[in-house]
């Protein structure tokens, strides 16, 4: 398997007139017609060509488009790319990561060796300078993603590495730039590596594969550490709900846990934050089988605990003043003559029993054990991450991830990080008339509830198991793929929750 490409994101400080690259990049709004600041620069050192490239219709300005003009003996740029940053009026932070992506995709896609970029002036007043470093290296790693570790032709366009520079001539900004730039940089680079696990078929990850996983990322950190067990130590621990999901493959299920300790010495008392991630390596829905068509995109329910995975990954890099545990059961959902079947009884990890109903509802009957393990560790938080139901779909389509939780303001910080990070969050219930669908009638509860809801029932059937620990939950199906390349992205997985979870995190460590 060859490696992805490599992306190198850098700041420097120089007038981008002089700045040598293969493309400068420049932003440029729909609706501002005089070209001003540095296009208006760049314009005359190109004798007008980027008035006329205007003027001729070829660019507008619309956000997720871009324009390419040759660079000449006066600037030293072999070429300028115009990116469209949409509406000024319109402008948000998520405008900067997304022009970011489109750039940083266009200029993949070129080959371009050197990339430098210049930060549009309307932006310095507006958003801190670090968020918006934050953002823009984000942004970078989003667009300049693709995946094609089993592309053995040579001919699929593309070269090893691309460099990075975000460019301007007053140092105080660049050191500015640069903090956030520097988080940006570890959340796309998790983000990057969540996306690869993710697109990695069924066949090439399986649990204990992903358990592998997690060991050798561990073994890279001081901070971070694994506990993994396999069949027989859940079994022996009572952990009936990832056992009998797991129990239709011959890939037997792993239950994994990372502890993230801050290194240095100890300041009072940090909070503990448990992330519970799903992690199925292929969902065929089991005996109560799933229909043929796109059943290939069920390799994709492990983005929950991948997420978890990632996040760990991002903030052992960002060291930041937190304790941390993730906890990632894992298993494959089979059809077999071993698989747990609809009508099965099964004593879950909490001791609370459940009558599996339907053997595609799985994602819950792994998070149970998940959840309680997590709530034994006396942790201060629960957030759980997971590829859970095409209910939240049909409720949210593909643009938000739906967010259940018992704590007000965990909700809240959680809406905040997803307006910062631009992965999109929208407030669900699970309250009690929830809960009262999911009792059992010969168990403690079932696995699925009546046919209306089932995002809400599956949230409030996860309640059950975090007893009082504040708890939030993300459904995460439907926004964990993007099944067409975008102008921004690359079609496959899209990591959703790493950039999320990792600033949650960041902002509650009191960081930015
Ligand atoms: N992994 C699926 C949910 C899913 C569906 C994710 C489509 C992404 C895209 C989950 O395990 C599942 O099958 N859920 C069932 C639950 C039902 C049986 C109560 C569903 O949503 O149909
Ligand atoms: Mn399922
Ligand atoms: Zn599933």
């Amino acid at each position: 398997m060859k490696e992805i490409i490599k992306i190198d994101v850098k700041t420097r400080t120089v007038d981008f007139i002089k700045c040598k690259t293969d493309i400068l990049a420049i932003g440029l709004f729909s609706d501002v017609k005089r070209l001003e600041g540095l296009a208006g620069e760049l314009n005359g050192k190109l004798d007008g060509a980027i008035e006329k490239l205007i003027k001729l219709g070829d660019f507008k300005g619309k956000e997720g488009t871009n324009a390419i003009v040759y660079g000449n003996d006066r600037i030293r740029a072999r070429k300028v790319m115009l990116v469209g940053l949409g509406e000024k009026k319109k402008a948000e932070l998520d405008t900067v990561r997304k022009a970011a992506a489109n750039t940083a995709k266009k200029a993949v896609e070129m080959k371009a060796k050197t990339l430098a970029l210049a930060l549009h002036k309307a932006f310095e007043g507006r958003f801190d300078p670090s968020i918006m470093g934050k953002a823009l290296a984000e942004g970078i790693y989003l667009g300049g993603y693709r995946y094609d570790e089993f592309v053995t032709d040579g001919g699929n366009g593309r070269l090893d590495q691309l460099k990075v520079e975000v460019v301007d001539s007053n140092s105080a900004k660049i050191k500015k730039l640069n903090a956030g730039l520097a988080s940006g940089v570890i959340i796309g680079r998790a983000q990057s590596y969540a996306r690869t696990l993710a697109n990695r078929p069924a066949n090439v990850i399986h649990p204990a594969e992903l358990a592998a996983a997690a060991k050798k990322l561990v073994s890279s950190y001081k901070s971070l550490s694994c506990i993994i067990f396999d069949e027989k130590q859940m079994a022996a621990k009572g952990m009936g709900g990832v056992l009998a999901v797991g129990s239709g493959s011959q890939n037997k299920p792993r239950f994994i846990i990372l502890k993230y300790k801050p290194p240095g010495r100890v300041t009072g008392n940090r909070p503990m934050v448990a992330l519970v991630g799903k992690a199925i390596t292929f969902d065929s829905g089991g005996l109560s089988i799933k229909p043929a068509d796109k059943m290939d995109e069920m390799k994709l329910d492990k983005t929950g605990g991948i997420a978890v995975l990632s996040t760990m990954k991002a903030v052992a890099e960002m060291q930041l003043p937190l304790n941390v545990l993730g906890v990632i059961p894992s298993a494959e959902n089979l059809p077999s003559g071993s698989s747990y079947r609809p009508g099965d009884i099964i004593t879950t990890f909490s001791g609370k029993t459940v009558e599996v109903l339907n053997t595609d509802a799985e994602g819950r009957m792994i998070l149970c054990d998940g959840l309680t393990y997590a709530a034994k560790q006396k942790c201060d938080v629960i957030i759980d991450v997971a590829t859970l139901t095409g209910a939240c779909m049909v409720a949210l389509g593909r643009h938000k991830a739906g967010l259940f939780g018992s704590d007000e303001k965990l909700i809240k910080q959680l809406q905040t990080a997803a307006e910062q990070s631009g992965e999109a969050v929208w407030p669900m219930p699970s309250g009690d008339e929830y809960a009262e669908e999911m009792k059992g009638k010969i168990t403690d509860l079932k696995n699925i509830g009546s046919k209306w809801g089932g995002a809400c029932t599956a949230a409030a059937f996860l309640r059950q198991f975090v007893g009082d620990v504040k708890w939030a939950h993300l459904d995460i199906a439907g926004v964990d793929i993007i099944q067409k390349p975008t102008e921004f992205t690359a079609e496959g997985s899209t990591g959703f929750g790493v950039r999320l979870l990792a600033t949650y995190l960041m902002n509650l460590a009191g960081l930015r």
